[in-house]
């Protein structure tokens, strides 16, 4: 039975797991504060951690209906993430982990990320492996990577973005047209009534012979667009055109370099996790391809796409479950851990 906190970024997020089985996940989002700011502020973020982690460990263990003498580990997400906001949750743990005398487990953010479409559905994570070796997209404001997933402990980093992320993509589009932070949902629903073929936008780096993805000449050109056509800002069938858009354009790449890398590495499964998993048309179009190619999908639950500690905690659990020694209690948070 494992604590776990995740405070990486903007999510404040306490779980109790147990054998690969999500028993309390609750979650305190911060974006309604850092959308005041168009984006997330790194010390306004860690407050706000502060605040809200011992309320959220005492709903996470009320909702499992354990108390702390129950628990068997604790883990938190060590990197990489805001410098500030990881601190919050790693000592907070470290110093439980010491008081309850209990195991603590450092977890990679990205890491866990690939363990998020296992938290829920069938089959559970026990059977993980029978869907490896496979391709993992992880997408979100902060990252878009593609990793090769050969087993449980032996992934390789593929490739990721050389500047923005996708979601930073959609944020920064978005507010260029005038839609509040994050933008992402906003372009998704916009987008269910546009035309995704009214304006063209490039596909950056789809075509080119490698796994990194770039995103921050898309955002130009939505600049540039906006510039030569002001009066399309306000259009009401003009926004959903140009969300979809450029939507279209963002999970295009996605999906295509996601699919050209799982044909030439031979596996038969893709995940994907990540705020932007959380999109409509990468859903259904990833879908679609994984069909065609004869590919397994899985994606993690809308609700478990974002940021979350149940993810840290099966990770964490899945650790001590092969052997893995808990991590020194006087380790330090890495915000620039690079996953390999
Ligand atoms: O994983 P996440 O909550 O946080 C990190 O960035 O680590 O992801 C947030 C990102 C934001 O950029 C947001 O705009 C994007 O995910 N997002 C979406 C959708 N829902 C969230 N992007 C496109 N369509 C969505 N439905
Ligand atoms: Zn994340």
């Amino acid at each position: 039975m494992f604590l776990a906190f995740e405070t990486s970024c903007d999510e404040t997020s306490a779980a109790v797991v147990h054998e690969g089985r999500v028993l309390s996940n609750v979650v305190s989002s911060q974006i309604a504060m850092h959308a005041e700011y168009g984006g997330v502020v790194p010390e306004l973020a860690a407050r706000e951690h502060l605040r809200n982690l011992m309320p959220l460990a005492r709903a996470a263990l009320r909702e499992a209906h354990i108390s702390p003498s129950g628990l068997t580990g604790i883990a938190a997400t060590q990197g990489p993430g805001l410098p500030s906001a990881l601190m919050v949750g790693l000592k907070a743990a470290q110093a439980m982990a010491f008081e309850l005398r209990l195991p603590f487990f450092g977890i990679h953010h990205h890491e866990a990320h690939l363990y998020s479409p296992w938290l829920q559905g069938k089959p559970p994570v026990a059977d993980f492996s029978q869907f490896q070796p496979n391709i993992s997209l992880i997408v979100s404001g902060g990252h878009t990577m593609l990793l090769h997933v050969v087993s449980e402990s032996k992934h390789h980093l593929l490739g990721s973005t050389v500047d923005d992320a996708a979601g930073e993509c959609f944020d920064k589009a978005g507010k260029l047209m005038g839609l509040p932070y994050p933008a992402g949902p906003h372009i998704d629903q916009l987008a269910a009534q546009g035309n995704p073929r009214a304006f063209d936008f490039p596909r950056p780096m789809l075509t080119e012979p490698h796994d990194d993805f770039s995103f921050s000449g898309l955002k130009t050109s939505v600049r540039y667009f906006l510039r030569d056509h002001p009066a399309l800002l306000g259009d009401v069938q003009g926004i959903r055109d140009l969300s979809a858009s450029v939507q279209a354009a963002i999970v295009e790449v996605l999906v295509g370099k996601t699919i050209r890398a799982a044909r030439r590495l031979g596996v038969r499964c893709v995940t994907a996790s990540g705020g932007v998993t959380c999109n409509s048309r990468l859903r259904q179009d990833l879908a679609a391809a994984c069909q065609r190619e004869g590919f397994q999908l899985r994606l993690a639950e809308r609700s478990l796409c974002t940021d979350n500690a149940a993810m840290i905690g099966i990770l964490a659990e899945r650790k001590a479950l092969h052997g893995a020694s808990p991590t020194p209690l006087d380790v330090d948070i890495l915000p620039n851990w690079e996953l390999v």
